[in-house]
């Protein structure tokens, strides 16, 4: 719930000063599902705090040929349904949307380019939009780079004046593999300068991930103990209770070790894992996150099955409901297709799980453990850091493990917050420890609820902050690190369907947690 401003002296504190200059965002793959659900929400929520400029106008690209109003009425539609209440009061909607603009063009023809840059250079005159051009490519990952061509070509890469800027948005997947991701940075260097390009990783969005850098380094007392004396081990774990859905042909081709973790998961795990940054600058945060990444032991493809383990699940429960298992959905899909048909025997998989091994003074002998799954009991991410043990064991009537080691929980989403969980006594004559919570929630605290990651992102861009934004040489480690991973998977035949819909994915990744090390189990969030 939104708090009104007077009960909350906070927000006038988070607003400062970042309010976005003039500027047009441009859309392409306007008419898809992220535009409808994501960033036509995101841009509206901005406008409806204050927090664009009076110069702002947003132009959809796509290939659906529509016009200004037919857009415009299309978003109406859609942010009815997916913005977080709906368009709220409909003036404001109607101003906002007298700010969007449509072209429809195939991406591959010039001439949809030139009109593009026609209708920039009128948005310039006739709206205040300064110059200042995002442009957004949030199509099928094919067409980036002949999207990037295309743009090149009409010039609409270099900045039109000497005080205004050119951006561009990538999002995910950037790349399939490592010489996909490095063809895509290469074709993108041609055009733009690294400065210029902002790699969305929406998960850098989330409040909670950002609180980790703050629940670091703006608190003494938890980065002494940061470090391999006294933790034993971290639990990467982001889980979804959903399956794949409606977007089962992306995800037969993709998988969650290349749709959560090499993106999402690793970004998190360099925030937890990297060392304090020199100051708050863009690149002083992102050498450190890369250093870390380049700290991670290189494992070969001989070692695969002893850092990582994939599943794929079989029909089962999911909210008490029966589900149908992965390669059933897959069947169903090509059933109802009528274009391409996916492998109804598909090894792709549906749960991953890593360990990394980072080969620092702060980290050695440390694992952290990452795991993503569809189709697991509930939605839930978060990250556990489990301490060692306590030297030595005072309550004899307690057992020694039934004595629970601290943890400190990030719960990134949903319940956003953390949680310290220490033994107490219980109230009695006798000395019985449990474990309890030490509890911090961001809702109950702020009263206000966190922006959504795109919002954010879409403003730190407006405003020429990287920050939040992945840089060419992480995601190229990313990869680089996964890619034996990926190539034996696809090689090596699995024993697929290997757990069940709602459940906490396969054995094996239980066996492989506690492997030489009888005290390390899954947290069940
Ligand atoms: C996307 C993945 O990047 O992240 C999806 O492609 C996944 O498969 C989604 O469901 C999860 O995002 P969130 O914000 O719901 O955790």
């Amino acid at each position: 719930m939104i708090h009104p401003e007077v009960e909350n002296p906070l927000r006038e504190e988070m607003r400062m000063e970042r309010k976005a200059p003039p500027c047009v965002v441009v859309i392409f793959g306007a008419s898809g599902d992220l535009n409808k659900r994501k960033l036509t929400p995101a841009l509206y929520s901005l406008y409806q705090q204050h927090l664009l400029s009076n110069g702002f106008a947003m132009v959809g690209f796509s290939r659906t040929k529509m016009d200004h109003q037919a857009f415009r009425d299309l978003m109406t539609e859609t942010t009815k349904e997916f913005g977080e209440g709906g368009i709220g009061d409909p003036s404001v909607w109607e101003s906002f949307s007298q700010t969007l603009f449509y072209i429809s063009g195939d991406p591959n023809n010039p001439e949809a380019y030139q009109q593009l840059s026609d209708l920039l250079n009128n948005l310039d005159r006739e709206h205040g939009t300064a110059g200042n051009r995002v442009f957004y490519l949030s199509t099928p990952p094919e067409l980036y780079t002949p999207i990037i061509k295309q743009l090149g070509a009409a010039k609409l890469n270099q900045a039109v004046s000497p005080e205004s800027w050119v951006r561009i948005i990538i999002e995910k997947p950037f790349g399939y593999d490592l010489p996909s991701a490095l063809r895509l940075n290469g074709d993108v260097g041609v055009v733009f300068n690294e400065e210029q390009v902002y790699r969305i990783d929406h998960y850098l969005g989330k409040e909670t991930v950002q609180n980790i850098l703050a629940f670091r380094f703006a608190n003494g007392i938890f980065e002494p103990i940061w470090n391999h004396n006294f933790i034993d081990h971290v639990q990467i774990t982001a889980a979804e209770a959903v399956g794949a859905g409606d977007r089962v042909g992306y995800y037969e081709a993709a998988g969650a070790l290349r749709d959560m973790i090499q993106n999402h998961l690793l970004q998190v795990f360099s925030l937890v894992a990297m060392e304090p940054p020199v100051s708050l600058d863009a690149n002083a945060i992102r050498d450190e996150k890369q250093k870390v990444m380049m700290a991670v032991y290189p494992f070969g493809y001989d070692e695969v099955s002893r850092f990582a383990v994939r599943g794929q699940y079989g029909a089962g429960t999911s909210n008490g409901k029966a589900v149908a298992g992965f390669r059933e959905e897959i069947k169903a899909f090509n059933e109802k297709s009528k274009g391409h048909k996916y492998n109804e025997e598909s090894n792709t998989e549906t749960y991953a799980m890593v360990r990394l091994m980072v080969n620092n003074w702060r980290w050695a002998g440390v694992p952290f453990f990452i795991r993503s799954g569809k189709r697991m009991p509930k939605r839930v991410s978060e990250v556990a850091i489990q301490f060692k043990r306590v030297p030595h064991l005072l309550f004899r009537q307690t057992k020694a493990d039934r004595i629970e080691p601290n943890t400190l929980v990030i719960r990134i989403q949903p319940d956003e917050g953390i949680t310290l969980k220490f033994g107490a006594k219980m109230p009695g004559q006798a000395m019985h420890i449990r474990e309890v919570n030490m509890d911090f929630q961001y809702g109950e605290q702020f009263g206000r609820h966190s922006p959504e990651a795109y919002e954010r992102l879409l403003l730190d861009c407006m405003l020429g902050d990287p920050t939040l934004f992945a840089r060419r040489d992480m995601v190229e480690k990313g990869w680089e690190l996964l890619t034996p991973v990926l190539d034996v998977w696809r090689d090596e035949p699995a024993n697929f369907p290997n757990y069940e819909a709602g459940s906490w994915g396969p054995a094996e990744a239980d066996t492989f947690i506690s492997h030489g090390a009888a005290h390390r189990r899954w947290r069940k969030p």
